[in-house]
């Protein structure tokens, strides 16, 4: 069967992936409804096409500049982890994938090759180390100074993850990590100890596993710290000269906060609905997070983008770039590097003939105008 839409990717994917990977995937926290609300959230809002305009010649190319550069579109490659368990070229394939189509891309710190040899893959379009801050500092500040290295423009702190979300179908597949699939970053026992990698099963990043292995151990633990304050992005800002970024905002007060710290830039994102089920949908968090922010630092989103229109949607809502998760390990499993080719090519031709057939040519032309909305269904604060 042909690859249409991102529908048609993940059909094949799945045919291809075994169970335990596959609920890996498509999984998230306790009954999954931030999975469906994500999407279903784009349909809350219709688009408001204007004609006559002479759209012959459309410009997908985002309307800013990010970190110093262009990009085919503003979309890029969302950082997920252990990319070898879709392909056995892993984050080599996507990086490759961003680089040949002029996406940008994010790698997780839980990849399965190490950032130096993916950066050598994705050259200029891996932009951002993806970061979960260790209660070891030390090897937090390593990899730091391995990215600034490597020649990284930003950090992606997640902040969304103080523990691992409770995922139902991860802990019944006694999830693990298949033989030789394992954390690139951290291979070869560079790191002193155990590095907890965060997957289910076996994770230590619960609170009562990781008191008692504070207490065992002199060494802290490369386990996320779940104490991080917003201090802790000026603590990251103090170490690097990367920009930081934060992940995982979802309010204004967050956002505020973020802005204040000196975050260098802020992704809406719930973490795909893998974290904290029943959380606000992203859409619908975004116009807060950009009315808080006030033009300060770009405000990216991520969750539930699956066509080219909900690209659209974002960018009129005040996105300044969006990013994709599982369609990017969709493409992977389907066929590797030219399986998200592929995905990019279905997202930048429905993106541009949604510009086309909406009347606007460029990105900078896209506002809440052409937007109406859906009100009996969307959520207010109390
Ligand atoms: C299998 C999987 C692994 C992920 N791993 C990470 C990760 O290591 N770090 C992180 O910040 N986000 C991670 N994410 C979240 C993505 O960065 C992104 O926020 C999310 O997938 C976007 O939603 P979407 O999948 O609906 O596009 C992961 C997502 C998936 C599906």
């Amino acid at each position: 069967m042909s690859v249409i839409n991102i529908d048609d990717l993940e059909r094949e994917a799945q045919v291809r992936a075994n169970k335990m990977v596959w609920d890996f995937w498509a999984g998230g926290a306790v009954d999954l409804y931030t999975i469906s609300d994500n999407k279903n959230a784009f349909l809350d809002y219709r688009i408001r096409p204007r004609y006559m305009r002479d759209v012959t010649s459309v410009s997908a190319a985002p309307h800013r500049l990010l970190l110093g550069t262009s990009y085919s579109i503003p979309c890029g490659l969302a950082p997920s982890s252990m990319h070898r368990l879709a392909h056995p070229d892993g984050e080599l394939a996507t990086a490759r994938a961003a680089k040949s189509k002029n996406w940008p891309m994010a790698i997780s710190s839980y990849s399965t090759f190490a950032l130096e040899d993916a950066k050598a893959a994705g050259g200029e379009n891996l932009i951002f180390l993806q970061l979960y801050v260790f209660k070891n500092r030390t090897t937090s500040q390593d990899l730091v100074h391995r990215a600034e290295v490597a020649g990284y423009k930003a950090l992606l702190l997640t902040v969304d993850s103080p523990f691992i979300g409770l995922r139902y179908s991860d802990r019944r597949n006694s999830f693990q990590l298949p033989p030789g699939v394992e954390p690139g970053n951290f291979a070869g026992g560079r790191y002193a100890g155990p590095i907890d990698f965060a997957v289910e099963a076996k994770s230590t990043s619960r609170k009562s596993q990781v008191d008692t292995l504070s207490k065992e151990k002199e060494i802290k633990p490369n386990v996320v710290d779940s104490g991080l304050t917003w201090d802790d992005v000026k603590w990251l800002k103090s170490i690097t000269k990367l920009e930081v970024w934060v992940k995982g905002v979802l309010t204004a007060e967050d956002a505020a906060l973020a802005v204040d710290a000196g975050a260098d830039g802020i992704w809406v994102s719930n973490h795909g609905g893998r974290q904290l089920d029943g959380c606000l949908p992203t859409l619908h968090a975004l116009p807060e997070v950009v009315e808080a922010v006030k033009g300060r630092i770009p405000v990216h989103l991520d969750g539930g983008i699956r066509r080219g229109s909900d690209i659209f949607r974002a960018i009129a809502l005040g996105a300044d770039f969006v990013w994709i998760g599982r369609p990017v390990l969709w493409g992977l499993a389907y066929d590797g590097q030219k399986g998200v080719e592929r995905a990019e090519e279905i997202l930048e031709d429905e993106f541009k003939l949604t510009m086309a057939l909406s009347g606007c040519v460029s990105v900078s032309d896209i506002s809440k105008s052409y937007l109406t909305r859906r009100s009996t269904s969307l959520w207010s604060r109390l």
